[in-house]
């Protein structure tokens, strides 16, 4: 195994990368000075395993990975769609669950049965475009937004959103429903290609780390549920 090279990160902000480097951390791997609120370094390495730390947006971490400025990266599931690159997704991490679903007011499900021509606002129009075109066979417009998407048929901009929900309260505020759901979410680890071949044992080795990490938590969270 070469140990020479650091493996890089490109890591989602927020909690995706927190729960992340949690994790990271329960494995025995601490990257201490990245957990400092007040820091403004952008990266940070763990030396002991050769490893590299960067914050990045969400929907940039895919284009770090396959440009391979990060060999490994975790987003959600819903920039790894959206964004389409080529990587290899290798792991679901389990957290960050929620859904993609398309939303809208009560009235507005029956557009979805005749294949009406609406109009739908997200902020991610590949995923709509692939839901309506490809899945329903359903010629619409889509409108892409860059927040606050259930505004759209609030205020008459869309007849549907399709956006991720996760307790469905901004949803019930709004007076919206769930109409249909495109997918389900998490957390996701993808890697560059090239670094697959290059790096394939560590990789494999890390991914294989996780994975048990990730059934024993599952394990103990079910025990605990008395399942
Ligand atoms: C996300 C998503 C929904 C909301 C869903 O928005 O776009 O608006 O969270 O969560 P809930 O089901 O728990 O209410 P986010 O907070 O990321 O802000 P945004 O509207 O600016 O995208």
């Amino acid at each position: 195994m070469s140990m020479n090279r650091y493996l890089t990160f490109a890591l989602a902000k927020g909690r995706l990368a927190n729960q992340t480097l949690e994790l990271f951390e329960e494995m025995g791997i601490a990257c201490e000075e990245m957990r400092d609120k007040n820091t403004r370094k952008l990266i940070f390495v763990n030396e002991e395993w050769k490893l590299k730390f960067f914050l990045a947006k969400g929907p940039d971490v895919p284009t770090y990975v396959e440009y391979g400025a990060a060999d490994i990266g975790v987003a959600g599931r819903d920039t790894v769609l959206e964004e389409n690159r080529n990587v290899y997704e290798v792991l679901d991490l389990g957290f960050g669950k929620c859904r993609m679903c398309v939303c809208g007011p009560e009235a507005a499900g029956d557009l979805l049965l005749h294949h009406e021509r609406i109009r739908v606002a997200s902020k991610y129009p590949n995923i709509a475009r692939d839901y309506f075109y490809n899945k329903k066979h359903q010629t619409v417009d889509i409108i892409k937004l860059n927040g606050s998407v259930e505004l759209g048929p609030l205020v008459g901009l869309s007849d549907v959103i399709v956006d991720i929900v996760e307790t469905g309260s901004t949803l019930r505020e709004n007076g919206l429903d769930v109409l249909e759901e495109v997918c389900g979410l998490s957390a996701r680890m993808i890697v560059n290609p090239v670094a697959m071949q290059m790096e394939r044992e560590r990789i494999q080795e890390l991914v294989l780390g996780l994975r048990e990490k990730l059934s024993r938590q599952a394990a103990r969270a079910e025990a605990r549920r008395g399942v």
